[in-house]
């Protein structure tokens, strides 16, 4: 957790970009593997299907190779090109589709890939990220308890949202810890979680495409909701004031720190954390591309972002 500059408020962003496999999606994806071969849903037969964006499959991928397991990702066209790269050389298999869903999103087509394939592979095991309570769990112990080591007072912390296996566990160990704490929910404009109107989104890692069961588990006060070409600013913001090379969620919960911020600040500064769930590499050709990001708003506001930023 490292403290970062902003006027009024004492923040902190927690890198999740920390863990071994380089996301916060190792958190989940080990404590599910590990639970599942413990209970003995997974054995030396097994193989592993699953769909993502890229963090929990690359996660996965990694930890099946460590127990010479196979395993086959499920990707779309939104993945990151290194995340895509990574996948091929360590996955069994990648299937990609290419459907859109009737929301415009591709995660009910993928889901419906890795049903199709769970139905045809022997001794299958689907990890559901999407509504297995393990990832709840994971986040529960791992990444809510070494928040409450951390602070000894916590007043907002801002959590990216997709399948919602993060915001629920954390949520739940830091409410236990600090009662008053405010959780906020972050998410980007366009995804129907939070039952905003569906739009056409461009940026992986958060928000989805239909309502994920383990959103239900989280304590939430507070959604915000962030335009995809804030998101853009917002990465610039960290890396060239504030030092830190991260990817579109983070930027994301940074962006919506600060629009928080007018509600944020009060007599004493208040202890803010937010989440940065992984690094700004995957993100060169998109996020960090001045030209990529134009398509996400009137070129006026990203070409005026980054002449700010660099200089
Ligand atoms: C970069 C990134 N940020 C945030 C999230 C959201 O985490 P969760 O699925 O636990 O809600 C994800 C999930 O894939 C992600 O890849």
């Amino acid at each position: 957790m490292v403290p970062l500059s902003v006027e009024g408020i004492d923040l902190f962003a927690k890198l999740e970009f920390c863990n071994p496999f380089g996301s916060v999606k190792d958190r989940a994806a080990f404590w599910i593997l590990k639970s599942a071969i413990e209970s003995g849903l997974v054995t030396e037969k097994s193989t592993i299907i699953e769909s993502s964006s890229g963090n929990f499959a690359s996660a996965m991928a990694s930890y099946c190779q460590l127990l010479a397991l196979p395993f086959i990702a499920v990707i779309d066209p939104n993945i990151a090109a290194t995340n895509e790269a990574f996948l091929r050389r360590t996955c069994s298999q990648v299937v990609k589709v290419e459907e859109r869903d009737d929301v415009g999103g591709y995660l009910k087509t993928r889901l419906r890939k890795v049903q199709d394939l769970c139905a045809n592979i022997p001794h299958s095991f689907w990890p559901n990220q999407y509504g297995n309570l393990r990832a709840v769990e994971a986040h529960y112990t791992l990444t809510g308890g070494e928040i409450c080591q951390r602070f000894s007072e916590l007043d907002y912390v801002f959590i990216g949202v997709s399948t919602g296996g993060t915001i629920a566990g954390i949520s739940r160990r830091v409410k236990e810890h600090f009662p008053a704490v405010k959780v906020i929910a972050v998410d980007a404009e366009g995804s129907v979680i939070f039952g905003g109107p569906p739009k056409r989104r461009y940026i992986p890692g958060l928000g989805a495409s239909m309502q994920p069961e383990l959103v239900k588990h989280a304590q939430i006060d507070d959604v915000v909701l962030v335009p995809e070409h804030e998101t853009v600013s917002a990465c610039q913001e960290l890396l060239f004031r504030h030092g830190l090379f991260v990817g579109g969620s983070s930027g994301t919960c940074f962006a919506a720190v600060k629009r928080s911020l007018p509600k944020l600040r009060g007599t004493r500064p208040p202890q803010v954390l937010f989440l940065c769930a992984d690094r700004g590499s995957a993100y060169l050709d998109t996020v960090f591309n001045a030209e990529w990001s134009k398509q996400l708003a009137p070129p006026d506001v990203v070409a005026m972002n980054a002449k700010e930023n660099a200089a």
